[in-house]
């Protein structure tokens, strides 16, 4: 699935990019070497963003 059309950006990239450390639309855009034309895409990769790292907390033990 495309995540920024207009760079052809697909969601494996970019959750590669945030796998990677980038933790901003910014920096997600520069690791996939591209640069931000409308921003439409910018809410969907902080979305990502939040997602992926609440993903990677540890659950609590009981
Ligand atoms: S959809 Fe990503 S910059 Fe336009």
């Amino acid at each position: 699935m495309y995540v920024c059309i207009c760079n052809a950006v697909c969601s494996d990239r970019v959750a590669e990019a945030i796998d990677n450390g980038h933790n901003d639309p910014e920096s997600v855009y520069a690791a996939c070497g591209v640069r931000p034309n409308c921003g439409m895409c910018a809410e969907t990769i902080e979305e990502m963003i939040w997602s992926r790292k609440a993903a990677a907390m540890p659950v609590p033990a009981e």
